[in-house]
């Protein structure tokens, strides 16, 4: 297993192209559609984990001419979402790359923290949120969208594919991972001293052929590469005669005209007290 991509103990989805490719596929309007309407021209925004910043540049736009700063823990990442950026225009766009645990921003600093599919990866999630509290100004906004990964489907189910979606769950948790997070969200928050929660929920929905096709490449191509196997062998959670199995049944449900697919995430807003 090389270390560049592999999933490690501390990020279980690695960045190898093949997993780029569903965050390639998000945006602003839809995977942050629960901020959008608080936010306004002007305002200051953390993005925490933002990966290849394809959600970030959105909330850019949305601020404009408030400034946004994308942090990921990743060299990678920060260098595709400073790309995005500039390719988009966002000259109020800033990546930096840090860590959600130790930030470099002063106390008091942004109006809203935003993170989508980050809190489900980190380990320690009251000490992450007591970062974002102390850069939040009083009165300041967090907002967090993570999977609920339990809740999450492809149907119909071949016989064995739900052993295969429980493989991913202990593949998360064996990292520190928190695969239900999208559903404790506002129990978190709540701890951490945020108040005036919200929590609501959404899928990402893969119906048509052409999303339909799109879900099983990743699937394929992520959960299927050697690497990912490997770990998940390694640590005892699956066979590889089990992944050889998923895989055909991966390979029949593309071709069911009924195929859907189901990514389920919870979203929380919550305000620091002022
Ligand atoms: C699933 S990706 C989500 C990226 C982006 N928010 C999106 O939804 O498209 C999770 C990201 O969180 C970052 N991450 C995980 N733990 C982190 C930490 N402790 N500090 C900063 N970034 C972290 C990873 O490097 C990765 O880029």
């Amino acid at each position: 297993m090389t270390q560049e991509n592999a999933p490690s103990p501390a990020y279980t989805m690695g960045y190898s192209p093949e997993f780029l490719q569903l965050l390639d596929r998000r945006n602003a309007a839809i995977h942050a559609a629960h901020l959008l309407p608080h936010l306004e021209p002007g305002m200051r925004v953390l993005d925490f984990g933002c990966g290849p910043g394809t959600i970030t540049v959105g909330l850019a736009q949305a601020v404009h001419t408030g400034e946004v700063h994308g942090v990921d823990m990743e060299d990678s990442q920060i260098e595709l979402a400073r790309a995005a950026a500039s390719a988009g225009g966002h000259q109020n766009a800033t990546f930096h790359v840090g860590n959600v645990y130790d930030l470099t921003f002063e106390d008091n600093y942004f109006d809203v923290a935003h993170c989508h599919a980050v809190l489900m990866h980190v380990g320690y999630t009251q000490r992450a949120l007591s970062e974002i509290r102390r850069v939040l100004k009083p009165g300041g906004i967090i907002a967090s969208r993570e999977m609920i990964a339990a809740s999450s489907f492809s149907e119909p189910m071949g016989e064995t594919t739900h052993e295969a979606w429980a493989t991913f769950i202990k593949l998360l948790e064996a990292n520190g991972g928190h695969p239900e997070m999208g559903k404790e969200l506002k129990s978190h928050l709540l701890n951490a001293g945020f108040v005036n929660i919200s929590a609501t929920g959404s899928f990402d929905y893969f119906s048509s052929a052409a999303d339909i096709a799109f879900l099983h490449a990743f699937i394929c191509d992520w959960f299927f590469m050697p690497r990912v196997i490997e770990a998940a062998t390694q640590l005892g959670l699956a066979t590889q005669e089990q992944f050889d199995r998923w895989r055909l049944e991966m390979d029949r449900w593309k071709d069911e005209p009924g195929a859907v697919g189901g990514l389920a995430f919870g979203e929380a807003i919550g305000r620091k007290p002022i």
